[in-house]
């Protein structure tokens, strides 16, 4: 599904990736990436879906080369993200909102459709009651839901999702963790990036650990919270 082949990343002194690789099987359960602050996981979203290219290394989707694709083919391939902190269009609606992506799908979904679909992924995010709602209004925690149920309108085949989690109320966020779950069973793939640990424990059956830039365990749950290493990351020696 993903492959991440020995990818480098600098900015300036700062080697915010260091020849790091993944492999993402289609088989798999939901992913979970995870490190502590400013261990490269938002760089690593970005060198994925196009924002950042790589110094060094491959990133291949479905066996394509995509490192050296923009952001719009990327997506139009099949991959969507979410951004940390939610990036909706304040002044649209909510419903306005959801259509924004539904251009790229013009040539084949007729406005009707988009709409209908939109309708749609609201209700499945519990959102119907605010889509005339300007997006700038939601608290936090709904652009959230927003941001995530508009990537949706892409149809994509793996999702890439950066702290979900963050600022997200504790009844959302359980909420967001069963779309997640019934998604990846409708065949949508997930790579979960969050420092929410006990949300990612509860979500993911495979899980990266970042530190520095580097991988410094990958495995189940279980196995990597008992690493040494992991613990030191996030406690200190
Ligand atoms: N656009 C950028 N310009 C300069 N430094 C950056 C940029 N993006 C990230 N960094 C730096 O790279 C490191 C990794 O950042 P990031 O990937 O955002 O970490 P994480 O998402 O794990 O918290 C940090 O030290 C951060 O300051
Ligand atoms: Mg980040």
């Amino acid at each position: 599904m993903l492959e991440v082949r020995e990818v480098s990343k600098h900015f300036g002194g700062l080697m915010a990736l260091r020849k790091l690789s993944l492999h993402l099987e289609r088989a798999e359960g939901v992913w979970g990436l995870i490190g502590p602050n400013g261990s490269g996981k938002t760089t690593l979203l970005n060198v994925i879906c196009g924002l950042y290219r790589p110094d060094q290394g491959t990133v291949l989707f479905q066996g394509r080369r995509i490192d050296q694709l923009s952001p719009h083919q990327i997506a139009r391939l099949g991959i969507g993200r979410t951004f940390q902190v939610a990036k909706v269009f304040r002044r649209l609606t909510v419903l306005e909102n959801m259509l924004v992506p539904g251009f790229t799908n013009r040539e084949t979904e007729s406005p009707r459709q988009l709409r209908e679909q939109a309708l749609e992924l609201l209700d499945f995010m519990q959102l119907s009651n605010l889509k005339d709602e300007q997006a700038g209004n939601l608290s936090g925690g709904q652009q959230k839901l927003l941001d995530f149920a508009r990537v949706l309108m892409l149809k994509p085949k793996l999702l890439l999702l950066d702290e979900p989690f963050a600022g997200v109320h504790p009844l959302l966020k359980e909420r967001m963790i069963n779309r997640i779950t019934l998604l990846h069973q409708q065949g949508i793939r997930f790579l979960v990036v969050s420092h929410d640990l006990p949300s990612v424990l509860e979500l993911c059956s495979h899980l990266v650990v970042l530190s520095s830039g580097e991988k410094i365990a990958e495995g189940e749950p279980e196995m990597v919270r008992k690493e040494e290493r992991v613990v030191e990351a996030y406690l200190g020696v």
